[in-house]
């Protein structure tokens, strides 16, 4: 990786300001998942290194509570402009160790770096409430005060905005945290802990304990300091988190797995619901929670829609993401590719028919082909789970029930989509969709002025918005007597 600073470059954990290298036996490869080969390690810390990081972020707690909220949010200001003035190796590291094109890593960084700026201005409006009390002699508050020590659990599909949009309102709000970043992708999570270092985000506020998942999530669940945990992830490892954090009563923001439908009426602007449906399927190769997985279309409009899906698939170019004109990249190891060859050979089995393909022309082996299939079922492994990969599977359907059924008919409610241009189905359709985010002619529903999150089993908590704060905050009631007469 040739950084203009490669000092952000680390192969160490962090934990209370101090850069720790680990044991020299206990070390995972990072891998650059276009071509397999090792960019470099960083330590497998363990279940004590990770309650050493929780008792740094308990000791910093004390003081970082009390900093005043316009000093965070000036310390979160200046993190900001880091992130933004370290964009081009920022980037090149989110692609190097993640794998999506370049210009995708860099709408990534923008993307994190919105929720620091987001929640710098946030930190400032923290207030509280005055309650009319029910006797003449008494005021009542309601105090606003941070969670605590906070574990911060993120995947690898987004690197780094999956931390900020969690460290920066939990830093905003007066808590520190421990972060475990995937064991795929850690360089991106070191990358930026070097620059809240720089900015002067005061030692043992922000902790990073790489490595793999077990040993430090245990230690993360199981001891009563944190007091919180947000991740971002499967719906299978979300359950687990909440049955392990029940024995201590933490509190729980989770972001889970999606199953989003993408519905394009009769009377859509069938152009816009191709690009909504390119923006929304082709993102990191598919590999978002948000990705259209259903894309179920009405039978007037079927045939003109899919052949120009089509025309758009054939000519994606698919190849390393630090390849100028990529637009999708390889997926992160063997076993995402794997599902995604499973569901294809599944429905096509089950007669789902293959409409387009892109040439992959030998690229390497973790490299999924930009498909689209016609004819999908909800008998079909890819209409009950993610494929989480560039698939675009095409269902027919004949009246608004028929698509609100299939769309609903899942036990995810994380994001959906649907195209229309008339304004009494526009009401009905949003009213009725069983999701914590819906797009109406529009693929995109990521900002950070917006709560994002989901419903069913897509999750818990908010992120973004001001209310992604609140995740963040206790609520204190302060009764204050004694002031009759
Ligand atoms: C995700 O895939 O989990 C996040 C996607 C986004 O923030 O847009």
């Amino acid at each position: 990786m040739k950084l203009k600073d490669p000092g952000l470059l680390r192969q160490s954990g962090l934990i209370d300001g101090i850069w720790r290298a680990g044991n020299a036996n206990k070390r995972i490869e990072v891998i650059d998942p276009s071509d397999q080969t090792a960019l470099g390690t960083v330590p497998d810390m363990d279940g004590a290194d990770t309650k050493a990081a929780i008792a740094a972020a308990e000791r910093t707690f004390v003081d970082w509570k009390k900093t005043t909220h316009g000093r965070r949010a000036e310390l979160l200001a200046a993190w900001y402009n880091l992130v933004i003035e370290n964009l081009d190796d920022l980037a090149l590291i989110l692609t190097s160790e993640q794998g999506k094109p370049l210009a995708e890593a860099r709408d990534e960084i923008r993307y994190g770096a919105s929720f620091i700026k987001w929640f710098s201005e946030e930190a400032r409006r923290i207030g509280g409430m005055t309650i009319p009390s029910p006797t003449p002699d008494r005021r009542i508050l309601v105090l606003k005060e941070p969670v605590g020590v906070c574990a911060i659990i993120t995947p690898w599909n987004f690197p780094t905005a999956m931390i900020t949009r969690k460290v920066a309102p939990a830093l905003a709000a007066g808590c520190t945290v421990v972060i475990k970043p995937s064991d795929l992708t850690p360089y991106s999570a070191l990358a930026i802990a070097v620059l809240a270092e720089r900015a002067g985000i005061p030692k043992g506020v922000i902790n990073v304990v790489t490595g793999m998942p077990q040993a430090i999530g245990e230690e993360l669940i199981s001891n009563p300091t944190v007091r919180k945990i947000s991740f971002t992830g499967s719906t299978r490892i979300g359950s687990l988190l909440m049955r392990g954090a029940a024995d201590s009563v933490k509190r729980l923001s989770l972001e889970l797995g999606g199953n989003a439908p993408f519905i394009v009426f009769d009377d859509a602007d069938i152009d816009l619901a191709i690009e909504g449906v390119i923006a929304s399927k082709f993102r990191n190769g598919g590999q978002t929670c948000v990705c259209a997985n259903r894309i179920l279309v009405q039978d007037g409009i079927y045939d003109e829609f899919s052949a120009k899906l089509s025309e758009r698939v054939v000519a994606m170019k698919v190849g390393p993401g630090l390849v100028q004109g990529i637009d999708i990249g390889p997926m992160i190891n063997e076993a995402a590719l794997a599902k995604i060859n499973r569901h294809v050979s599944d429905a096509l089995q089950k007669g789902a028919q293959l409409v387009a393909q892109a040439k992959t022309v030998a690229v390497g082996k973790q490299y999924a082909a930009p498909t689209v299939l016609g004819n999908v079922t909800v008998e079909m492994e890819l209409a009950r789970e993610e494929t989480f990969g560039p698939i675009a599977p095409l269902f027919r359907f004949k009246t608004d029930e028929e698509a609100l059924s299939i769309a609903n008919g899942t036990p995810y409610g994380l994001a959906a989509y649907f195209y229309t241009q008339n304004l009494k189905r526009s009401w009905r359709i949003a009213e009725t969709l069983e999701f914590g985010m819906v797009g109406l002619n529009t693929g995109s529903i990521s900002t950070e002025v917006a709560p994002f999150g989901g419903v069913k089993q897509s999750g818990l908590g908010r992120e973004g918005s001001q209310l992604g704060i609140e995740e963040y905050l206790e609520m204190k009631s302060f009764h204050i007597g004694g002031l009759g007469g």
